[in-house]
């Protein structure tokens, strides 16, 4: 299977797919490719004749103090993984065929929806995400494209994305796979040490203690926060960085009372890794 490193070399291969008639989907990764990404590959192949997945480590949405350069990176491994799953193209495309010189556009989804959970936390991030996401969809030209649920936030920015640039393009999401012990898949994962990793287990366990409260009827949204708080900050490895609560899909507010589709994000700081995960409840 190739991997195609320019945007003509790509739009040449999917120019050729198209006169085909092949239907296209695109996975965007930034590589390091775990089973969460192989769920997302493993769905566009299913609904798909031609599946790209794009390998590339996107400058833009890291800050300066974040860990671009450490980010783990392994194109071939990737390679063979979506290889294997029945991806039909990698497309790695470098930094300057990305961005070549002169480049100065940035495409930004405005308003409370990317300033809320890891947008407070990382406030360039996700004017990154959509910039580089837009490249794609315009060299790709994808009929579908697959986001997980574990970047919720990201998914939705996305659909926001998608809508208000009448991009023909379909979303799909995915849910978060896990660990046999329910720690979300991330590429980032690889950061932790031993006991961090031991300790890393405060996310989706405090978030599956926040289901049991809710569905045993609690409904006041400072209780379930407060439990989340207490939960992460007696991990002595673990800093909380944000536990939020809210409506389910839009991440509007909640009022005090929760009641419907609810978003329960947590994102928790340790020595090198910073890992979000998250639920949604359906309170009726
Ligand atoms: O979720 C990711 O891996 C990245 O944010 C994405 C969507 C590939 C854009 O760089």
């Amino acid at each position: 299977m190739p991997v195609y490193q320019t945007v003509k070399e790509m739009t040449g291969a999917l120019a050729a797919a198209r006169r085909g008639g092949l239907s296209i989907g695109l996975v965007p990764t930034m590589g390091a490719l775990h089973e969460g990404h192989a769920s997302l590959i493993r769905a566009a192949c299913a609904e798909n004749d031609y599946v790209v997945v794009s390998v590339f480590v996107n400058p833009t949405q890291f800050a300066p103090a974040e860990d671009l350069s450490a980010y783990p990176r392994d194109l071939e491994k990737d390679r063979r993984l979506a290889e294997a799953i029945g991806a039909r193209a990698v497309f790695a495309p470098s930094v300057e065929e990305m961005y070549p010189e002169g480049d100065s556009t940035w495409v930004e989804v405005g308003g409370r929806l990317t300033g809320l959970l890891c947008g407070r936390s990382r406030p360039t991030h996700f004017r990154g995400v959509t910039t580089v996401m837009t490249k794609f969809f315009n060299i790709i030209r994808p009929d579908r494209t697959y986001f997980g649920q574990k970047d919720g936030q990201q998914a939705q920015v996305m659909r926001r994305l998608l809508t208000d640039l009448f991009l023909p393009v379909e979303l799909k999401i995915l849910p978060i796979v896990r660990e046999k012990d329910d720690l979300a898949l991330s590429s980032r994962n690889i950061y932790l040490s031993e006991d961090e990793r031991r300790a890393a287990l405060v996310l989706s366990r405090s978030l599956k203690e926040a289901r049991g409260r809710l569905e045993n009827g609690e409904r006041s949204r400072a209780a379930i926060l407060d439990g989340l708080k207490n939960a992460v900050q007696s991990e002595p490895l673990a800093v909380l960085d944000y536990a939020e609560i809210y409506n389910f899909p839009d991440l509007g507010e909640t009022g005090a009372e929760l009641s419907g589709q609810v978003f329960i994000g947590l994102a928790v700081k340790f020595s090198r890794a910073r890992l979000i995960d998250n639920i949604v409840v359906d309170l009726g």
